[in-house]
Formats: C-alpha cells, structure tokens, sequence
C-alpha cells in the first residue's frame, strides 16, 4: 500500500547544464517500475526540472527558508519551490544540521512552511557514530524525530515523508545491515502511531539513506517498513540511478 520511493539526493554537483542534460537522458531510459522516481536538486536546477522532468519525475529542493516571505538575503521560500512544481524537499539534513547549525526546532518550522505550500517534507534523522556505539541510537533518533516534528500537522500520511540516515553511513560506503535499518524504520513507524494515530502511520514513508547502492539496494528494499532509499552518491550516475528504480 505504500508506494517506494526512490529520492536522488544531488547535494551540491553538477551544474544546471549539465543537470539538463542528465534529465533528458533519464527521460529517455525511464523504466518501467512501481517505485517513484524523485531527485532533490541544488535550486539553480530546478527551472530545468519544471522544464525537462515535467510531472513524469518528481523534484524538489534539498532545503527551504524557515521564514515565508520577507528580508532574508539568499533564502528560498517555499511558495518559490511550489511555483516551480516542487513535490519534495529535504529538511533536517545531517549537513545542514552539522554545518549549518539546524536545530530540530528550525527543522520542524522548514516542515511546516513545506506543508503550507503542499510540498511533501522528507524529514531526515539519524545517529552519529558514538550515539550507535553507545546503543542509544534509537532514542536519539526518535528525539530528534519528536523535536523536528513539534507542531507539525501534515494533513495526510501522504503529506510526509521520513529519512532513516545514520550519520556514520552516509558518504562513507558503510551501509545499516538490512536488519538494523529495519528495527529502527519499525521504531519510527511505531512513534508515528502514538503521536499521530494507527492509519496514518502505516501510510507514511520512511526512507533509508547512507550508502546505498545498485549492490546493496534490493536487500534493504526488501524490508517490510523500508519504502525506498533516499540516496546521494549513487544518484549522480545515471546507470545506477536506473539500477535503484528497478531494485
Ligand atoms: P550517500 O548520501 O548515499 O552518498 O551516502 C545519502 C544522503 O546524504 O542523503
């Protein structure tokens, strides 16, 4: 009942050109497949998605501004992303969250200016190294999840999804075990459930990320309370892209 998805996370590569180019190319070997194809794009690529991708791939940006409108020199609104058919955007980052200082607090506001606009928020927690090898990573990631979703309503299970990422396995070439993944998805499904009812917990997507690759895919898919992967490095090749759809 849950549709996989799998979400192309650019991060800051290619150039618009080039961008363009690759979407082209995509449309062209577009397979076949029950799982939805999305790429969250840096925002100087996303006219050339409106234009290329049109509503054949889903796009989106890979953050948004706090605020909705107003004197904030090099912020992106939402109301921006939505005039340029943004379905998807990623807040809660861990490299924005490292980098650039984002609480859970803003977090949640970057989600709740997204729904504002009917954009789907694919909200990202995850641990770091030393939280895992403490065994507290579980209840590190459900308070993350708590504070970046404090007064948030999306209006259904549709309206959101969630981003599994541990820290320690994202650009590293370490991927959670297809179990590990799966316990903590099963976590988060289940703290979704107590805070916004039984039905729309089981509606909601919840994405693993960190590593994954046309090798490791399938297995990770495979999982019953894995609904697809929310994938940087691997997204950026094509040939791998492709792979990732049909897995
Ligand atoms: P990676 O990145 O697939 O390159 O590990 C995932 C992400 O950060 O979203």
């Amino acid at each position: 009942m849950r549709r996989r998805l799998v979400a192309g996370n650019w991060k800051m590569h290619k150039t618009p050109s080039e961008a363009r180019a690759w979407f082209q190319n995509l449309l062209e070997r577009l397979p076949q497949t029950e799982a939805e194809a999305a790429l969250l794009l840096p925002f100087t690529h996303l006219p050339y998605a409106a234009q290329v991708l049109g509503d054949r791939v889903a796009y989106g940006a890979q953050d948004v501004s706090a605020h909705r409108e107003g004197a904030y020199t090099g912020e992106v609104s939402a109301r921006m992303l939505a005039d340029l058919g943004c379905l998807y955007t990623i807040v809660g980052h861990s490299e924005r969250r490292s980098y650039h200082g984002e609480t859970d607090a803003l977090v949640a506001q970057k989600a709740q200016r997204l729904l504002e606009q009917a954009i789907v928020p694919i909200l990202c927690v995850g641990e770091p190294l030393e939280v895992r090898e403490a065994g507290e990573h579980v209840a590190y990631t459900l308070r993350q999840l708590e504070g970046s979703l404090n007064g948030v309503n999306p209006p259904a299970a549709s309206s959101l999804v969630i981003a599994y990422e541990p820290v320690w396995a994202i650009g590293t070439g370490k991927t959670a075990t297809p179990e590990d993944a799966e316990a903590m998805h099963k976590a988060i499904r289940s703290w979704l459930e107590g805070r916004y009812g039984r039905g729309f917990a089981e509606g909601v997507r919840i994405l693993y990320g960190g590593s994954v690759r046309p090798d490791n895919a399938s297995a990770l898919f495979a999982q019953p309370n894995v609904d697809g992967g929310l994938v940087g490095g691997a997204s950026l090749k094509l040939e791998d892209y492709l792979q990732l759809l049909t897995a």
